[in-house]
């Protein structure tokens, strides 16, 4: 194994906790690794499937292959398209019908859209947000305690890391861990600081709240039962995303998550108020700062074949901010295994043959870990026809 270290960090990052934090992360992964003997896999191939990972399941995957290749954007001036506003609480009165289709539209033709009236009171979002900064302000050596290489694991912090191949830094730390329901995985997570856990759990009840209503409103945009996403959803995964301030390097391109689309149904993220989200509209990047008191919620791979492609899976990435902070909370939902994903047989018809063919989340899970890319291209050997 050929170890190699090179000192073009960030600037304006402290390259003494960074060094550190390097060191300690690369033998927290040795060890972890001779312990599991599984091979050690570099930090860049873990992002790949970070969006999720299987509860309960046992094996790590082996075949790594090929390096992440990052997609290509064409034009990488921004795009200054709008951001469509959901208006969530007018889903439960009489002007239902056309908030569903407004959501279908998005959904359709942006692949993501903001949420106001969401329900989810301000003190839970301060909280989630003030024990994440907590958590992230301890010192290194405590937050490494929820380091592992081990994708499957119940929690697991991720930490920046240098991408040799294409020259990337990513900047971004997170701690992601299974949290529905609640009471199974608590205790697994971090009880420094001491309110982490309360008010983790009751940022995560809101948000599933949030999720079920949404999810009802997308089956129903698509012509569906209201329960039919619902019905398949296994469990949720949470990622508390912090990106320290850190200022571009001549020597490197610093991000703070590389292009991405995310392996889940949806995705809710509770950005803080400092700008960093990125969305891919009409081939170009478009900045989605942050809207007080709205969450955004992005179509994943899974609803592109739940929806027979209708919508598609949103590539974004964060970029990292030179003299601010940042946080954001992304909640992830998946089905349980053994649901089938191929597209119902309500959205097949002569003018719409299927893209893709049944297969179950399991079967999409494995192939995941085979397929080394960060986007929707974890889907094509499903497809039976082009879109
Ligand atoms: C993610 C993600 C973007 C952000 O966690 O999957 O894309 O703005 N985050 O933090
Ligand atoms: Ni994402």
């Amino acid at each position: 194994m050929k170890l190699t270290w090179q000192l073009d960090l960030p600037r304006g990052s402290n390259i003494t906790q960074l060094i550190n934090y390097e060191l300690v992360n690369l033998l927290s992964g040795l060890l972890e690794s001779v312990r599991l003997k599984k091979p050690l896999m570099p930090s860049s191939m873990l992002q790949v499937a970070e969006g999720l990972a299987l509860p309960g399941a046992k094996h790590l995957p082996t075949t790594y292959t090929a390096p992440i290749s990052t997609p290509t954007i064409p034009e990488v001036e921004l795009s200054h398209g709008s951001i469509p506003i959901i208006d969530l609480e007018a889903l439960h009165g009489p002007r239902r019908s056309n908030i569903v289709k407004q959501l279908g539209h998005a959904c359709q033709h942006q692949g993501f859209f903001a949420v106001k009236n969401h329900g989810i009171p301000k003190r839970t979002v301060n909280g989630i947000f003030d024990t994440t900064r907590e958590f992230f302000h301890l010192p290194v050596e405590e937050r490494m305690k929820f380091h592992t290489p081990d994708p499957n694991s119940e929690i697991r912090l991720m930490t920046a890391y240098k991408d040799e191949v294409e020259n990337l830094f990513i900047a971004r730390e997170s701690l992601k861990f299974h949290c529905h329901p609640v009471e199974n995985y608590v205790n697994k997570w971090p009880t420094n600081p001491t309110s982490f856990r309360k008010k983790a759990a009751e940022y995560l009840t809101n948000v599933r709240r949030v999720e079920l209503t949404l999810l009802d409103a997308i089956s129903e945009s698509l012509g569906l039962e209201r329960d039919y996403i619902e019905k398949r959803l296994g469990g949720h995964y949470v990622s508390l995303n912090y990106y320290r301030a850190c200022e571009q390097s001549d020597l490197v391109t610093t991000l703070g998550v590389r292009g991405h689309t995310d392996p889940t149904v949806i995705t809710i993220l509770l950005q803080d108020d400092v700008p960093g989200l990125q969305v891919l509209s009409e081939g170009k990047w478009m900045d989605v700062n942050p809207i007080p008191d709205t969450v955004v919620v992005h179509v994943g791979d899974l609803l592109q074949a739940i929806s027979n492609y209708r919508y598609k899976s949103l590539l974004h990435q964060a970029v990292v901010n030179s003299d601010k902070e940042r946080m954001s909370i992304a909640s992830y939902c998946y089905p349980s295994s053994d649901a089938m994903i191929g597209p119902p047989k309500e959205l097949i018809d002569n003018n719409n043959p299927a893209v893709y063919k049944d297969f179950t989340y399991g079967e999409f899970y494995k192939q995941m870990w085979k397929v080394i890319t960060p986007t929707d291209k974890r889907l094509d050997s499903f497809k039976i026809s082009a879109p």
